[in-house]
């Protein structure tokens, strides 16, 4: 049952960074790739496209809404029932709302803080079946404590308050399950700031000038799902090289 090559989830596939990193992985045709997607037919839409690109390449759709157990429960039987293993699960699905209030506070850590560690949770016995089990987070730098009080970060001045404490938190879930969990590597991992929908940004960044294109982040998340910065397991990276690492 279990396949020769190592099986990678990306939840929020579909779009954005997520996107470019299931297009990259596929390039390199060496991975059996799962891309999550809340959309059953946005996902069928990025896989197929992806095939015709990389007619080697093993990647299918899988549904997974972070944000629903059932929706997590039903991917993670899935998963088990056809690949039997999970050798790296990258939690990549997020929101950045721009407003604040006790709500969308709620909704920002449900999002990209709870429903992460409970994927994370559900899939551990399927990790478990890796010889090398790898689990990212994909954060931000806005989340980093340090860098918010330093008066010469680029982070110290953006707004996102909600997002901000979202992704501070998702850095501590990063250090609690690389402590917990010696049989995995974890990782935080920012992608820099880059041109996607997150926010509503794109237009904004474009604008701008200074926004990356996200296939920086899909190789950067690459190299960590391939192992290559495993020597820095349990610590928030970012760029592509080893020591590229940021405070929390
Ligand atoms: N862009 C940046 O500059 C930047 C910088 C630092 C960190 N990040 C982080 O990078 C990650 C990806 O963001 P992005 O920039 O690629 O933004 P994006 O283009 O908006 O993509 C976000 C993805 O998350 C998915 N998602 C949201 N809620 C979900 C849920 N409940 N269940 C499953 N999937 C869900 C979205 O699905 P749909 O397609 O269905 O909406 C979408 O695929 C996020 O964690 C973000 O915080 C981004």
């Amino acid at each position: 049952m279990a396949p020769s090559r190592p099986v990678v989830l990306i939840t929020g596939g579909s779009n954005g960074i997520g996107l470019v990193t299931c297009d990259h992985l596929a390039s390199k045709g060496t991975f059996q790739i799962l891309l999550g997607t809340r959309s059953p037919e946005k996902g069928e839409k990025a896989v197929s496209e992806i095939k015709s690109k990389y007619p080697g390449s093993t990647i299918s759709s899988l549904q997974i809404d972070i944000t629903s157990d059932d929706s997590i429960a039903a991917a993670f039987k899935h998963v088990e029932s056809t690949y039997g293993k999970l050798d790296a699960l990258v939690n990549n699905a997020g929101i950045c709302p721009t407003e604040f209030s006790r709500s969308i506070l709620r909704e920002t850590l449900e999002t990209n803080v709870t429903s992460h560690a409970a994927v994370t949770e559900t899939f551990a016995p399927l990790l478990s079946k890796s010889s090398s089990p790898r689990v990212l987070y994909v954060s931000s730098e806005l989340g980093s404590i340090t860098l918010r009080s330093d008066p010469k970060s680029r982070a110290r001045d953006e707004e996102y308050k909600a997002y901000r404490i979202s992704k501070a938190a998702l850095n501590m879930l990063v250090a609690c399950d690389a402590w917990e969990h010696s049989d995995y590597k974890v990782f935080g991992y920012c992608p820099g700031y880059v041109i996607t929908d997150l926010a509503g940004m794109r237009e904004e960044k474009i604008k701008q000038g200074f926004a990356q294109q996200p296939d920086g982040s899909a190789r950067g998340i690459a190299a960590i799902v391939e192992g290559k910065r495993d020597a820095e397991a349990g610590k928030f990276l970012h760029g592509e090289e080893e020591g590229e690492v940021h405070p929390w």
